[in-house]
């Protein structure tokens, strides 16, 4: 078995498991230039371009797993709905969801015609072969609607959390929807060949314990058991600490943990969980000496978890020297 499927089912293999969150794209020079002329929801779509663009970090990194080449909006877009990424912006809505009238608008779209990431993922997983996994992925309903609603990024979220109490019946209605759009872009990646599925709920860190209990959690929890039994699944988000022990109850196989709460403290709030995390991505950029200490205590404080899967704490920023990632994959390896 892989190292990275053998740690997310609660072994320690020889070799430490290593995959980067976003280890394709802008990092990459040679991401750069297949994308030229084309913007990224056209290179979603493209299979043959996603299929490349999936398999640059492996080829180049020698990291443990491929992460699918697409984006938490790239569903949407399959639905139907006018989504856009920008760049250096992100998801752009031009027509945010702010009423009951509009959550019932956009729950009408499905999703007929999911070819275009079949075939991409076949194609990868025809390339890998037996030794690295495909991670599929999707964003949880949460992060989603808060694009939807908020029509782009935001701090701190305010008219998405606004919105769960003004009105809990549309709130329900859309984090329904956007879970089964989720669920069914997670299937359709596992029909494919992925391996394993990472869900994305990114932006959860914005909400109070009980919001997320009673606003957010049954939603994920639907997504995660559309796939239970199939592959291991990953639950990830940023500024999470307080909301480990609920997000670990969706239905998870592994918790990923961002930069800022140590591995050892995480082991201890989610006990018996194997972990992925959680190298704080600004130690990229810091000189060698500072990245290799930081790596050998996560590591260190890795191990009080049943197992681990090194990555990032959040995603590669665009600014990454690619060498060092590479020198990075051998440390690990080495450890
Ligand atoms: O290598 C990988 O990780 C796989 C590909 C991947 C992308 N997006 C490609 C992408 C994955 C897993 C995602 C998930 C995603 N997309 C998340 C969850 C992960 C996270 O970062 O928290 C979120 C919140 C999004 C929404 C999104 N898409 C943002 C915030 C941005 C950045 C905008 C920018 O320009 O800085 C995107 C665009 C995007 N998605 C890029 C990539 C490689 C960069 C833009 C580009 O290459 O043109």
């Amino acid at each position: 078995m892989s190292s990275f499927l053998s740690a997310l089912s609660g072994q320690r293999p020889e070799r430490l498991p290593v995959w980067f969150m976003r280890q394709a794209g802008r990092s990459l020079p040679e991401y750069k230039k297949v994308r030229e002329g084309t913007t990224i929801l056209e290179a979603c779509l493209k299979p043959d371009l996603a299929a490349e663009i999936t398999l640059q970090p492996v080829r180049r990194h020698h990291v443990d797993a491929a992460i699918f080449f697409s984006d938490i909006m790239t569903p949407l877009v399959l639905a139907g709905v006018d989504v856009d990424i920008k760049p250096g912006i992100g998801p752009v809505i031009d027509n945010p969801v702010r009423s009951a009238a509009d959550v019932e608008r956009i729950v009408a779209h499905r999703i007929e015609d999911a070819s275009a990431i079949s075939e991409a993922v076949r194609m990868v997983v025809a390339e890998l072969g037996e030794q690295t996994p495909l991670i599929g992925f999707a964003g949880a309903p949460f992060t989603l609607a808060a694009y939807l609603v908020e029509g782009r990024g935001s701090r701190d979220h305010l008219q998405a959390r606004a919105m769960m109490h003004a009105d809990p019946e549309a709130w329900h209605t859309l984090l329904n929807w956007c879970a089964e759009l989720s669920a069914h872009f997670l299937t359709v990646q596992i029909d494919a060949g992925a391996k394993a599925v990472q869900l994305f709920d990114s932006w959860a860190g914005a909400l109070s314990r009980d919001d997320y209990t009673e606003r957010v959690q049954q939603h994920s929890a639907k997504v995660m058991a559309a796939v239970e039994g199939r592959v291991p699944r990953i639950h990830f988000g940023v500024g999470t600490r307080h909301l480990l022990t609920e997000m670990a109850e969706i239905g998870v196989e592994t918790l990923g943990v961002d930069y800022r709460t140590p591995l050892d403290e995480a082991a201890w709030l989610v006990p018996g969980l194997p972990l992925q995390g959680n190298i704080d991505p600004a130690l990229l950029a810091a000189g060698w000496d500072a990245l290799e200490d930081h790596t050998r205590d996560v590591v260190r404080r890795g191990r009080a978890a049943p197992a681990h899967v090194v990555n990032l704490g959040h995603g590669v920023p665009p600014t990454t020297d690619p060498e060092v990632l590479t020198d990075l994959v051998a440390l690990i390896h080495e450890l």
